[in-house]
């Protein structure tokens, strides 16, 4: 898809982005912008991420990142620009078909990837609809899974036969390597003729959190014994399994409602759940669970409940689980069904609402569990192993990000077994002092700095703009909310001016370039800019300028008209001290070489330097006042 400019711009203008961001973070206000803990670095303390509703614009002063609506929601969806805008676009109900093209050549590599597994999808799917693949079709029919739930979930079948997949590829000139590549066909050492990797399995499409296919898990239908009951796609470019949770894409808005999100082990078990009308289940399936899934649920709710199976590997994976969520900042807890039930077998027995009774009745904290299993695993069967136990719960505690939340259960804790609070305190003190060094990173950051810290990714060394070239940064931004007369003053005196650091020259340029290049019947808004600058570090550092409060607080806006007219005072200050500097430097180094020198005459030669350097800056200075006044006289 091709989309205008304008359109794009038309997208972003009617977004809102404190909407948007909203649905991520809790915002709260603070002065005239909003701030709320970065949803980039959900376990911070201190809020740090800010948003203008007034620019448009966020500005994480953790993570260094900043921009506009639509890098946001690339950041969050991990989407690629343009699908980030039709993100947007759809959300805002803004129709863009009329762009869709018609023809199959895909815009890029990327849609290639994405189009490849979509058709392989719909294979699968249709498959169910004929007779080789009538198989398949009655064993979801057999498993309860209705019709309409395998057209949302787009299930599908993988007939029993060597290279059903590869011929129809053939046929409609897909291509072998991709399909290879990601794991849908392999190729016979042998014969070196490709072959289907999924045969005679049911087929679950594994979606992106946007809701597009990127890999596939395959299930027996048969009780073959030397082949696995599941098979899933190898990681590829487009799927990343750590941080992919199945189902994600349907269950996002029910997580945010009922603000809790249920975490299963199996396809199946989301699908039955999601059918009942419990839509808040997402699964892990294939993987343990990872700090990137966690943190993709963390985004929309704190509270997530536990409900795998009730076996030794589930109780495992539980346990690991409860540390991890609980490191994220979040609140796990845990449900066991009754025995030899997963959550699939027992929605489809008892419903969803039974199901939900059940849930509500008989859910436990993380804690309790933890003591559950250790006391029916001999954990305090000894003193030596009840300590060890202690120490276990303490640790697991120590995991809790808020103080309080830590204090509360460890004060639940001494009382469910007897020990001396204060005991646990300094066992929970121990372990807490064991790793300070690492808890202390992520709340450094108490209030907006003075001077905007480096992005993260960004060498340490990145030195930052002078104090000057930012001021002409920042006034020269502010100044495009209220025309564009500052940015013709810097094309018109482009020659004069010599930025010291590249990321003033290279922003200088970049609106300059845009600005030429703009249609002057529409207004040039930096916010939309940002969609066309390719450097993100300088995107961060732009975002940064236009949310500082450490400066705009000063500029506290009388007026519209006053402020602007502060924002040009300030640029031309800084201008003239940029174009003063190069004279100043070129003193300094005058004075160092007369200070050095002992030749006579060649003292005299560097004092008629001297002079002609003050006489120059005097003139330009002069020349500048005058430029100067015809620009004010617009204000
Ligand atoms: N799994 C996997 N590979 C396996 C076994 C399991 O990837 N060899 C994953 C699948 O995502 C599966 C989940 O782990 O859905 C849970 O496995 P299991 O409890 O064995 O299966 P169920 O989900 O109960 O599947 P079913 O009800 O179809 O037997
Ligand atoms: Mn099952």
């Amino acid at each position: 898809m091709r989309l205008p400019e304008e359109k794009i711009d038309e997208i972003r203008r009617t977004a809102d982005i404190v909407d948007i961001v909203s649905d991520y973070v809790r915002l709260l206000p603070s002065g005239r912008n909003y701030k709320a803990i970065s949803p980039f670095n959900p376990s911070e303390k201190t809020p740090s991420f800010y948003v203008s509703p007034e620019k448009q614009i966020y500005k994480c002063f953790s993570t260094g990142k900043g921009g506009n609506v639509f890098t946001f929601v690339q950041e969050m969806e991990k989407l690629p620009f343009i699908d980030a805008v039709k993100w947007v676009a759809k959300k805002v109900g803004i129709d863009l078909s009329q762009y869709e093209r018609k023809s199959a050549k895909p815009d890029d590599k990327q849609s290639e990837e994405y189009e490849l597994m979509a058709w392989a999808a719909k294979f699968f799917h249709t498959n169910l609809n004929t007779k080789e693949g009538k198989a398949g079709l009655d064993y979801f029919l057999n498993r309860g899974v209705l019709k309409e739930t395998i057209s949302k979930f787009g299930l599908g079948f993988a007939p029993d036969a060597w290279n059903r997949l590869c011929e129809e590829a053939q046929k409609d000139g897909k291509s072998l390597n991709l399909l290879e590549e990601f794991g849908l066909i392999a190729k016979s050492e042998k014969s070196e003729k490709h072959y289907d990797v999924f045969r005679n399995r049911v087929m679950f499409p594994i979606f992106s959190p946007a809701g597009k296919v990127i890999a596939f898990g395959g299930r027996l239908i048969g009780d073959e014994k030397n082949s696995p009951k599941y098979i899933n796609s190898p990681e590829t470019k487009l799927y990343h399994k750590s941080e992919v949770l199945y189902a994600f894409n349907f269950a996002r808005d029910e997580i945010r409602k009922k603000d809790e999100a249920i975490l299963v082990e199996g396809y199946m078990d989301v699908i039955s759940l999601h059918q009942a009308g419990i839509k808040t289940a997402v699964a892990s399936s294939g993987t343990s669970l990872t700090p990137e899934q966690v943190r993709l649920i963390g985004r929309l709710t704190k509270n997530v409940l536990f409900i795998y199976d009730g076996d030794k590997a589930g109780i495992k994976a539980m346990m690991r689980g409860i540390d991890l969520i609980l490191e994220q900042g979040l609140s796990p807890k845990v449900l066991f069904l009754p025995d030899n039930e997963d959550p699939d077998s027992y929605v489809q027995k008892v419903g969803g609402d039974e199901f939900l009774k059940y849930a509500n009745a008989h859910k436990t904290s993380f804690l309790d569990f933890k003591i559950d299993v250790l006391k029916s695993s001999d954990g305090f069967a000894s003193e030596e192993q009840t300590q060890a136990s202690i120490r276990d719960l303490v640790s697991t505690i120590a995991k809790i990000q808020d103080e309080l939340a830590r204090e509360v259960y460890l004060k639940s804790l001494a009382q469910k077994l007897d020990v001396a609070f204060l005991t646990l305190q300094n066992e929970l003190e121990k372990v807490l002092g064991r790793e300070t060094p690492k808890r202390a990173t992520p709340a450094k950051i108490l209030s907006i700095p003075k001077e905007q810290a480096p992005p993260a990714h960004t060498s340490e060394k990145q030195s930052l703009p002078s104090v000057a070239e930012r001021t002409f940064l920042k006034a020269l931004l502010e100044s495009l909310y209220h025309g564009s007369e500052v940015l013709e003053f810097v094309k018109e005196n482009l020659s004069l001016l010599t930025f010291k650091h590249e990321w003033t020259e290279k922003i200088a340029r970049f609106l300059l370039e845009r600005y030429e290049a703009h249609d002057k019947q529409t207004a040039f808004e930096v916010t939309n800019e940002l969609n066309y600058l390719n450097d993100e570090d300088v995107r961060n550092y732009i975002s940064g300028l236009l949310i500082d409060e450490a400066i705009s607080e000063r500029w506290q806006p009388e007026s519209p008209s006053i402020y602007a007219r502060r924002c040009l005072m300030a640029f031309l200050d800084a201008t003239k001290k940029i174009i003063l500097q190069n004279y100043d430097d070129a003193l300094l180094e005058n004075i160092k070489a007369i200070q050095r020198e002992s030749d006579a005459e060649k003292i005299g030669t560097l004092i008629t330097e001297r002079n002609r350097l003050v006489k120059a800056k005097r003139d330009a200075e002069a020349e500048f006042d005058q430029t100067i006044k015809s620009l004010i006289g617009l204000y």
